[in-house]
């Protein structure tokens, strides 16, 4: 039986795959993170949130970034969007110290973050307006951004009469409207039912293929990282820090017949091994019994 823990080194390092990343790498940088630190100062002290963070991203890359909860990943991306300042390190974007928001990075969240008394046109239209577009072209511009997600027909609409996945698809034609050379996503898909996400997943491989942007994608779903990504950067909590960058070897274009490939059952048994490193129980810790509190009578067993 194929047992993906033996298969890592043979795949990972394929010369197919070697030479993917290779390219990859060839690109300019459009994402430089150097020595990023963000220390919190709480009531009960300071807490490091990152330390010691760097990485560089290339341009047209799609990274996904996993990681426990709380060790770092929204303080991450806020940072890179200017939203955030941090302790000590540096953030570049094609070279240019972040100092703050810009457009050249755009952002989607979690929730939904639509502005519920304009239309969905007008929503995309926001940020060209402000930027000083005239109507007549943001809206032009707006209604190709919505073609493009798919949501033309609802340009009228307002954000209460969309789903959760329709949102979120107003969500990242919004931030796209606006051309930025990276995309910012943090768990846009967190919120979604199984079945949305995978089309949204899909969905966003296709809006990648066909605009020049650079994806930073947090999520909590390996399957979601390794079928979206061609790296993922997996932190570490306590304090949030680089544990490793991996290329993930699964070729594009990515489909879900492939989450039983070889290469993907071999990324993913890599990624819980990081995440979920074998328990070893050590000292006291190894003499002490689960103790479960009964609090009804229950006469039986289920087991
Ligand atoms: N504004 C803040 N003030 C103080 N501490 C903060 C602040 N924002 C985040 N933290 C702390 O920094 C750490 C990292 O938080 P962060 O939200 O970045 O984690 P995360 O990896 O995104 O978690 P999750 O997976 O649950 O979304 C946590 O311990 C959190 O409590
Ligand atoms: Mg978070």
């Amino acid at each position: 039986m194929f047992n993906p823990q033996t298969v890592p080194d043979y795949l990972l390092q394929s010369d197919a795959v070697r030479a993917r990343f290779e390219r990859l790498k060839t690109r300019e940088p459009i994402l430089e993170v150097r020595n990023l630190t963000k220390r919190f100062v709480t009531p009960q002290g300071e807490h490091t949130a990152l330390a010691d963070v760097s990485f560089t991203t290339h341009r047209r890359e799609f990274v996904c970034v996993i990681g426990p909860s709380g060790c770092g990943k929204s303080t991450l991306i806020r940072i890179l969007a200017g939203l955030e300042t941090q302790s000590s390190g540096e953030v570049r974007v094609n070279g240019k110290a972040v100092s703050g928001p810009g457009a050249d990075r755009g952002m989607v969240f979690q929730g939904y973050t639509l502005f519920p008394w304009l239309t969905v046109k007008k929503n995309v239209m926001f940020g060209l307006r402000m930027n000083g577009q005239g109507r007549a072209q943001a809206e032009r511009e707006a209604l190709q951004w919505l073609d493009l997600v798919g949501l033309e027909k609802f340009a009228n609409a307002y954000p209460h009469q969309l789903s959760g996945g329709m949102k979120q698809r107003v969500a990242i034609a919004r931030a796209l409207a606006n051309r930025p050379g990276i995309l910012l996503m943090d768990e846009p898909f967190g919120a979604l039912d199984a079945q949305t996400r995978a089309k949204m997943q899909a969905h966003l491989l296709d809006i990648w293929r066909n605009v020049d942007v650079t994806i930073f994608f947090i999520t909590h779903d390996l399957d979601e990282a390794i079928y979206l990504a061609d790296r993922i950067l997996v932190l570490k909590a306590n304090p949030g820090a680089v544990q490793e960058l991996i290329e993930v070897p699964v070729p594009r274009p990515r489909s879900y017949a492939q989450f039983n490939s070889p290469e993907f059952l071999a990324t993913r048994a890599r990624l819980e091994g990081l995440i979920h490193p074998p328990e070893q129980p050590s000292g006291d810790d190894a003499a002490v019994q689960p103790h479960m509190i009964r609090l009804t009578d229950i006469h039986d067993s289920v087991e």
